[in-house]
């Protein structure tokens, strides 16, 4: 049977919604109309506007309600402010148009060397057919840029490296160990909508108190920024992995 994909953010996000778990670990997400903008702005200050069937970060958002007065979004590299909610309203909608957008709220990444950063749990059924974290990568974001993934030229570190001088060395195994356990809880959670799945890779924001939050499930995760680690063993039980559920053909000896 084909490995299962699912494209949509907000299916994936009602369905962790149903596990009582998960649901301190998910940042509130809304469907995109005016109104929820404005309210969610007014709670959270910042948010994050992006489309429903994403990639690669394109169509990525970050919108602030700024501390004195007006408002801003930033698209790519480019910040606008506004005055009014309506004037940034209006233009934002003109860059959703008619496409399926949502709003979800944003939190404040930790930086490494004045650069935000998130972290990709990959998670793969293993040759028990149980699911097993396999893989955990930081990416640095760009500096000029809001989003970290890897395509928009995120550099990939090792998750040890960046947290330095937030955990010491004796709390990183532990820390470790919860990301890996709060990925395997995401892939039964969705597996039990969605039986055909065989790997996933689940961005992860860590805010200032060092609490995980989903930001993202994708269930056709990239295994090669996974190369970029020193341990090489990591990248090869991934790719084994791979292998065994048909996502890469076995090469020929
Ligand atoms: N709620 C949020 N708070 C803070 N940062 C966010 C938030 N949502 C997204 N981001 C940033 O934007 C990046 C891209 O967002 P997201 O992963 O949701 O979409 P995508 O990467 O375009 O989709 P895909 O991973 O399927 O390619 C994240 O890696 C993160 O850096
Ligand atoms: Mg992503």
């Amino acid at each position: 049977m084909a490995i299962q994909r699912v494209r949509s953010k907000w299916s994936k996000t009602n369905i962790l919604l149903k596990s009582a778990d998960l649901t301190e670990h998910i940042p509130e997400t809304k469907r995109w109309s005016r109104s929820t903008l404005q309210a969610m702005l007014d709670q959270y200050k910042m948010v994050y506007v992006k489309p429903d069937s994403g990639t690669f970060g394109t169509g990525v958002i970050r919108v602030e309600k700024r501390t004195g007065e007006g408002y801003s979004f930033q698209m790519g590299t480019k910040k606008r402010t506004f005055s009014s909610f309506e004037s940034m309203a209006d233009r934002l909608q003109r860059s959703i148009r008619t496409r399926s957008y949502l709003i979800q709220r944003g939190i404040n990444l930790l930086k490494h060397a004045s650069r935000r950063f998130d972290i990709r749990v990959m998670v793969q059924k293993n040759s028990r057919d149980q699911w097993e974290s396999t893989g955990i990568i930081g990416r640095l974001g760009h500096p000029a840029k809001i989003v970290t993934n890897y395509h928009s030229g995120a550099t990939p570190m090792s998750i040890e490296r960046l947290m330095t001088g937030k955990l010491t060395s004796s709390q990183m195994p532990s820390y470790n160990a919860r990301l890996k356990k709060l990925g395997e809880s995401i892939a039964k959670q969705l597996q039990s909508h969605y039986p055909g799945l065989k790997e996933l890779g689940i961005d992860v924001a860590i805010d200032g108190s060092l609490k995980p939050w989903i930001l993202e499930v994708n269930t056709l995760p990239d295994p090669f920024i996974f190369r970029k680690l020193k341990d090489k063993s990591v990248f090869r039980k991934i790719h084994r992995y791979c292998v065994q559920y048909g996502r890469f053909k076995k090469k020929h000896s």
